[in-house]
Formats: structure tokens, sequence, C-alpha cells
């Protein structure tokens, strides 16, 4: 679909760096002056119900989805290769949009849970249900355009990749990005959003794994005011 230049150029170049600077400052800034708020606020105490059938889908779907994105940008010319033959593009998309919909589905289950729980409605802040739709957003448009903009797997390693390598190289070229359909034009443009809200979110569990718990002596912490 095609915008008007200046929102292009606001969409896919001043967005994504605006995005990925404070995502880093405000993160090293986070972890150096609060690290103990780095933390996914566990709330199996308060429910444990439905926990685990929303909890697990969520994050295997996830997890698989967001290595797949990986594995595309790091090595675009080998998923090409791979997708060569039709067999193969079929496994690769059929398994892509086998985690995304676990995705959806545990994503769905986790809001539900919130939404249905008078205890988890009360500990979960306004940022939370930002993080939500945001992420539910991020997760049913990628479901919608993985069934309507097929071979999604191929495109992403052509034409999103390149893109993403320009922005890195401080050379940004959104050109052919931004002739892709409208839905995965929001797709990107909801995944920069994400990451610039990051590191003022509870998704900063992410960047604390594998976890010191291991090996550091247990310790106790107690919280006051907000956090
Ligand atoms: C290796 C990577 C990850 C690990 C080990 C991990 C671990 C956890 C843990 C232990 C919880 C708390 C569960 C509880 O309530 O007891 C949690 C919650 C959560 N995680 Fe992750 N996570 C990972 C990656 C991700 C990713 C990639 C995302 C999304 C992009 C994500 C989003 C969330 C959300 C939204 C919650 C809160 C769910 C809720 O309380 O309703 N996590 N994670």
């Amino acid at each position: 679909m095609n915008l008007p230049l200046y929102l292009d150029r606001a969409l896919f170049v001043g967005l994504p760096y605006a995005a990925i600077s404070v995502c880093l400052i405000v993160s090293l800034q986070r972890y150096g002056w609060r690290m103990f708020t780095y933390s996914s606020l566990s709330s199996q105490l308060l429910e444990n119900r439905t926990h685990f059938w929303a909890m697990v889908p969520f994050h295997y779907g996830i997890l698989a989805v967001l290595l797949g994105h990986l594995i595309g940008f790091s090595v675009p010319r080998a998923v090409l290769a791979w997708n060569g033959r039709p067999l193969r593009l079929y496994v690769l998309e059929a398994a892509a949009l086998s985690f995304g919909v676990l995705a959806l589905i545990g994503l769905a289950a986790l809001i539900n849970r919130r939404l249905t729980n008078a205890k988890m409605r009360a500990v979960t802040s306004a940022m939370d249900w930002l993080t939500f739709a945001l992420l539910l957003f991020q997760a049913a448009s990628g479901v919608y355009v993985a069934v309507f903009t097929p071979w999604g797997s191929t495109w992403y390693a052509a034409v999103v990749v390149p893109y993403l390598w320009s922005l890195f190289g401080l050379n940004p070229d959104a050109g052919v990005v931004t002739q892709l359909p409208l839905a995965a034009q929001l797709h990107i443009v909801n995944a920069f959003i994400l990451i610039g809200l990051f590191p003022f979110t509870r998704l900063v569990h992410i960047l604390v794994v594998p976890n010191p718990y291991l090996w550091r002596r247990p310790q106790i912490v107690r919280w006051y005011g907000s956090r």
C-alpha cells in the first residue's frame, strides 16, 4: 500500500531508529538503576488453574516464531535455498503458522485469565494492558499475514531482511517494504512500537535468561513503593 513519502520515512526509518535507541538506552539505565525490576512479575501464586495452559503454549509459540525471524534475519540466503523445493517450503510455512497460532491461542488465554480473575485484574497495570494489546495485534497480524500473504518465509528473507540490514548499516532503504500489503506493514510498524516500549514493560524478563538464580546465593527481595 502506498503512503505519502514523509509517512513512509517516519514509520520505516524514524520510528525504527527511535525505538531501537530508546530500547537500548532505557534497558541499560533500568538494569543499572533498578535491577530487581527486571522480572516477569510471576502471577502463578495468585492463579494457578489456567496459568499453565496459557503461559506454556504462548511461550513455546512466541519463542519458536522469534527464532524463525532471527534465522531468516541471520541467514536469508540459506532460507531462500531451503525454500527452493516446494515440499520444504510447505513444511517451513506450516511449522511457522502452527507456532504463530499456538502463540496467539496462548496469548488470548493469558489475556482472558487477567480479564476474568479479580486478583489478576488487581495486579494488572495500564502498561500491562497496553503490552498485551500490542502483543495481541502482533500475533494476530502475523497469523493473518501468514494465511493471506503466502510464502512469507521467502518474501521476509528477500524483501524485509535487506531492509532490516539497511537500518543496521545506517543506510536505511525502506523502498520495497513500503510496497508490501497493509497487514504486513502494520505488523512491521507494531513490532517497532513493541521494541520502543520494551524497557518500560515486564517484557524485560526476556533479557535476564539464563537467570543467575542457578548459581548465586539465595536472597530476599522486598518491594516498596511503585515497581
Ligand atoms: C527464554 C525466554 C523466556 C523465558 C524463560 C520466559 C519466562 C517467563 C516467566 C517465568 C514468566 C512468568 C510466569 C508466571 O506468571 O509465573 C513469564 C511471563 C511472561 N512472558 Fe516470558 N519468558 C521468555 C520469553 C518471552 C517472550 C519472547 C515474550 C514475548 C515477546 C514473553 C512474554 C511474557 C509475558 C507477556 C508474560 C506475562 C504473562 C502474564 O503474567 O500474564 N516472554 N515469562
